[in-house]
């Protein structure tokens, strides 16, 4: 198969791995398309023979244009937190553009279990799934863990105050490595499968809060004690902290459906696409160790 392979959200941090990764895996440059809203950061690809187009969900015209030529068409899911369901209108349009430019597969960047989800986004997750499977058209859908990046978060201001707030007990949960989720996705677009999938990208050991600062105490020589407190005292601790008030409810959301065992879930996903298992989270923190410490 050696259709034209179209990267959304070119420029952010996944889409930018996405297409090293397609590189890595002998994916020529011609047959790749880089979107983003801002082509100018992307002038290094650019320069690397890869065709970069404006790609913005907000601009459906545009968007219908820039996926012209497109086998398969990569809907990362964008940062559009609002609380409201601007995102979800988004990944719809990318979804209608993508039919009308006659693309021949769909892909998609989601979450684990999005249907039993109590993250407060993931009915944007969901409804994209359903957009998607509604066209007919063959996908893959990559429901992603929780990145293990997220971490350096809360992490540095913990580790400098021996003391992480946690309203997750003992929830546990399966951190992944962004870079594992983005060569896991460049295989399955490289060897798109004849039939849809949908995969659900794990690190290899799901644990609990105790179990993660344990690792990151090991990692950076500091002691860290979890304080277990309820969801009140946690939302209280993020806004006086001058967390927004809309990442506050996402954040007391993801320690719920941590605490609930909704992100606790271990798939081989990963290694059975790259070949090698996901990375542990004690390597990514002796890895990190320099922006955990501050
Ligand atoms: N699993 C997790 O733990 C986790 C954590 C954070 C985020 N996420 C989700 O995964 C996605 C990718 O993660 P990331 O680390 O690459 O995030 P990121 O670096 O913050 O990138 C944000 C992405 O959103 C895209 N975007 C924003 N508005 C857009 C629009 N109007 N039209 C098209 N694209 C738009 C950006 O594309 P351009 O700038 O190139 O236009 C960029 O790719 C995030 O956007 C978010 O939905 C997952």
């Amino acid at each position: 198969m050696n259709d034209k392979i179209f990267v959304t959200g070119a420029a952010g941090q996944l889409g930018q791995l996405v297409i090293k990764h397609l590189l890595a895996r002998g994916v020529t440059p011609d047959r790749i398309l880089a979107g983003t809203r801002n082509p100018e950061k992307l002038a290094d690809l650019a320069a690397a023979g890869i065709e970069v187009r404006r790609a913005d969900f907000e601009d459906l015209h545009g968007l219908t244009e820039a996926f012209s030529g497109a086998g398969t068409v990569l809907i990362i899911s964008t940062d559009a937190l609002d609380g409201a369901d601007t995102r979800l209108k988004q990944h719809r349009q990318a979804v209608s553009a993508a039919v009308s430019a006659k693309v021949k597969r769909l892909a998609y960047t989601s979450l684990p279990n999005p249907d039993s989800s109590r993250l407060t986004f993931a009915p944007d997750h969901l409804g994209t799934e359903q957009a998607i499977k509604a066209t007919g058209l063959p996908y893959a859908i990559f429901r992603n863990g929780w990145y293990q990046e997220n971490l350096l978060r809360a992490l540095p201001h913990a580790l400098e105050h021996g003391q992480w707030y946690s309203a997750a007990e003992g929830g546990r949960i399966s951190y992944v490595a962004r870079e594992d989720i983005a060569e896991a996705i460049a295989v399955a677009l490289a060897n798109p499968a004849t039939e849809s999938r949908t995969y659900t990208f794990t690190g290899s050991e799901a644990l609990t809060t105790q179990d993660i600062a344990r690792l990151a105490s090991q990692a950076t020589g500091k002691p860290l004690t979890v304080a277990h407190v309820s969801d009140e005292a946690f939302a209280a601790g993020l806004k006086a902290a001058g967390v927004p008030e809309i990442f506050v409810s996402v954040l007391v959301s993801a320690e719920a459906e941590t605490r609930a065992g909704n992100l606790s879930l271990v798939t081989d996903h990963v290694e059975a696409l790259t070949g090698h298992a996901s990375r542990g989270l004690a390597e990514y923190f002796r890895e990190a160790r320099s922006a955990l410490v501050g």
